[in-house]
């Protein structure tokens, strides 16, 4: 990358973005501190830890993470790292344990309020009186805990920065459309599980490709073409979906997440040809959008079909519903996790059928997730050489024709085909990657807010 500056690596203006970003070692620790230390990163799903003790490891940028719930029922996040000298404490992928206790030399850590002050406390050392003489303070040696953490709709968040703004500030006005992916029922009991576990592949590419991807590539349907060819949609007919409808790609640029919906009402996609081979499944999914409309009436959000929260998590915002997180490993490997949330008390019929969809969809065998991979893949290892990483990516579709959306403040929309929110999102990497304040971050989403009110 010679010696350019964040700055002239990212012309965002222009629709230019180099290639270096994607392949350079130095730019990833960069981004290990700049982004991931700092930015609210997704963790996990409440329903991976349904009682007291249970614990799912989970990952934030490269470092492991033990996501847990306490005895008293909340949750926690901390380094999966002893605090002694590093080992894993959790060599599991999920579990329940009391207290974590290390293989290594056998120091154990707490996160139960009755017996300890803060999470993560250190509880049990071995030979405390005669090999510490009582000396080594336990109060000091507990594990590293993120310093801020939210439930959010049962999606876990956490923040390694006690700077940073609370969550739904981060999320702004992009809540709505993170909402239609969490919790499709705006807040009926029940609630939603992620089902069959969480699909885990390890992908050589760089992990930017899809958080980019999932914010608006709606140009790359060609890739699937395949899969449209094919058919897999519930319905048995050809597409992915068996309904085309058209959607806008949306975007907050002062905060660098963005989504494809509809605009300018939420209108769901017609259900009966959808489904029409599971009837019961069709009759359940018009029966939540029938509820939806007399509850929310004219305030009907907007359909969500992809969207992405800056830095690494995106999601499926209509049925099914997925989420997906992109953990950086290297400049050019990364790990892809995703899950599939199904209402919890929905019938086993509507269940089996969102499961079996997923399955031919999405996951390292599904056959859109493989076209894409192929994708990501190819462009990593095409831009990995000495010149062809001088060179830049091309976003220049639709510079200087987005348009503000006065109902959705913060938001601007560019019709169907654009690079708008790719441009956006690398934008906001930039801010990141050259330090800016959480006043600086922030001070723009705040003017966006006030101009709107
Ligand atoms: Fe954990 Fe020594 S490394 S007890
Ligand atoms: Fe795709």
């Amino acid at each position: 990358m010679g010696h350019k500056t964040i700055d002239e690596l990212v012309r965002a203006d222009e629709g230019l973005v180099s290639r270096s970003i994607f392949v350079d070692d130095d730019i990833f620790q960069q981004e290990l501190r700049q982004v991931f230390s700092r930015a609210w990163l997704f963790v996990g799903h409440e329903s991976l830890v349904p009682k007291p003790d249970d614990y799912f490891v989970s990952r934030m940028g490269t470092e492991s993470v033990i996501l847990t719930r306490d005895r008293q029922g909340l949750i926690q996040v901390m380094l999966n790292s002893c605090a002694h000298r590093g080992m894993k404490l959790c060599r599991y992928d999920h579990g329940n344990n009391r207290t974590f206790t290390c293989p290594y030399h056998g120091w154990s850590f707490s996160t139960d309020g009755k017996l300890v002050e803060r999470p993560g406390e250190l509880v049990g050392v071995p030979g405390h009186a005669t090999h510490y003489k009582g000396e080594l303070d336990k109060k000091q040696w507990g594990l590293k805990t993120v310093a801020q953490v939210v439930n959010y709709k049962g999606a876990v968040f956490a923040t390694w920065d006690a700077d940073a703004p609370p969550f739904e500030d981060y999320l702004g006005n992009m809540r709505l459309y993170l909402d239609a992916a969490l919790d499709h029922r705006d807040g009926s009991p029940g609630g939603s599980e992620v089902i069959g576990g969480v699909q885990k592949w390890r992908v050589k590419c760089n992990w930017k490709f899809a958080p980019e991807n999932f914010i608006g590539d709606l140009y790359h349907d060609i890739s699937h073409r395949s899969v449209d060819i094919v058919g897999i949609g519930p319905g048995g007919g050809k597409g992915r979906r068996d309904a085309s409808v058209s959607r806008s790609a949306i975007c907050f640029p002062e905060l660098g997440h963005g989504l494809l919906g509809r605009l300018p009402f939420y209108e769901e996609g017609p259900y009966a040809p959808q489904y029409a081979r599971y009837p019961e499944v069709e009759a359940y999914f018009r029966q939540i959008h029938e509820q939806r409309e007399r509850t929310l009436g004219s305030a009907m959000r907007v359909q969500t079909s992809v969207g992405t929260i800056f830095p690494n998590m995106s999601f499926h915002g209509r049925q099914p519903r997925t989420l997906a997180v992109f953990h950086p490993i290297s400049a050019t490997e990364m790990e892809m996790w995703r899950m599939y949330l199904v209402d919890k008390d929905a019938p086993e019929a509507v269940k089996e059928a969102m499961r079996h969809y997923f399955l031919r969809y999405s996951g390292p065998g599904g056959m859109t997730e493989s076209d894409d991979m192929e994708n990501w893949t190819g462009a990593t290892e095409a831009s990995m050489g000495a010149m062809s990483r001088e060179l830049y990516f091309n976003y220049q579709m639709g510079v200087g024709h987005a348009q503000p959306v006065p109902e959705i403040p913060g938001c601007a929309v560019n019709g169907e085909y654009t690079e708008e929110n790719a441009r956006i999102y690398y934008r906001r990497w930039a801010q990141f990657m050259n330090g800016l304040s959480w006043e600086q971050l922030m001070a723009g989403a705040v003017r966006l807010e006030e101009r709107a009110a």
